[in-house]
């Protein structure tokens, strides 16, 4: 099974990049052993590393420079628990509509909501109608910004060694409402966030059976939807032949 894009012996030997071949294999590494979390140790979050995870989301890129993140740091018990129950509600009800795959999915652990040290709110900002640029004919740019802010913060934690989960086992109305959100105020995410024992090497969702991760080259056409297109080939490839050359220092996440 092959999720690597490492690159091989000289990380950017081919690119001009001003990183050197560590940091760059330092961002493959990040890319690469990233995992969503479900299992964590109750330990706390540094505040300084909370603040700095919280820092790299918001240098994520945004349509317009909209900046439409909001994050609501969740610290109250009853809360936790709250969404915790809501969740688990909401597990069975995505069991009962997916048919036939329903007992797996009430056997899946999809969230660490109890566990995780920090349990944050990803919301989308209301008022959002006002801005206009690079979203008239796509809204939802707004929703793919404030994912970008997400992905920024998930990089970053696995870098700090912590582990994220996003859940998203939730009806947005419920959330917005349970926290006071202002018309307009919309829910995306339930980021579970602390230390872990260790990193899964694999998603959960393959190792439990439920889909496997597809080839790069089903995925990347050429000027036309379907059409293939010829692409490098894959680093794991390379090593299957020459053997893993140790630029991240890690085997395939
Ligand atoms: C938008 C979004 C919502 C997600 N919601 C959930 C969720 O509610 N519960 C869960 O267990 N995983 C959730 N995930 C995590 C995916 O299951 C996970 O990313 C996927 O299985 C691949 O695993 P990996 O992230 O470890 O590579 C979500 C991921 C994304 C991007």
């Amino acid at each position: 099974m092959s999720c690597n894009t490492r690159p091989s012996a000289d990380p950017g030997a081919a690119s001009r990049t001003d990183f050197s071949p560590d940091e760059v294999a330092a961002v493959y590494r990040a890319i690469n052993e990233r995992r969503d979390m479900r299992h964590f140790r109750p330990d706390p979050v540094d505040a300084e590393i909370l603040r700095r995870l919280l820092e790299a989301a918001h240098r994520a890129p945004s349509v317009g420079y909209m900046q439409p993140w909001r994050f609501l740091r969740i610290t109250d018990p009853a809360v936790r628990e709250a969404l915790h129950a809501h969740a688990a509600d909401e597990q069975t009800r995505t069991a009962e509509a997916c048919g036939e795959r329903a007992a797996e999915v009430h056997r899946l652990k999809l969230e660490g909501i109890r566990e995780a040290g920090e349990l944050l709110v990803v919301a989308l900002t209301d008022g959002r109608e006002r801005y206009v640029l690079g979203r008239r004919t796509l809204p939802e740019m707004d929703l793919c910004s404030a994912a970008c802010a997400i992905q920024n913060l998930w990089l970053a934690a696995r870098a700090e060694g912590l582990g994220m989960g996003w859940v998203s086992l939730f009806d947005p109305d419920w959330l917005a409402d349970r926290l006071d959100m202002p018309e307009g105020g919309y829910p995306i995410a339930v980021l579970c966030l602390g230390h872990v024992e260790r990193f899964y090497d694999r998603p959960m969702l393959e190792t439990a059976g439920w889909d496997t991760r597809r080839p790069l080259e089903d995925l990347v056409f050429q000027d036309r939807w379907g059409a293939p297109c010829e692409l490098a080939e894959s680093p794991d490839a390379r090593e299957s032949v020459t053997g893993p050359d140790g630029a991240s220092g890690r085997g395939p996440a």
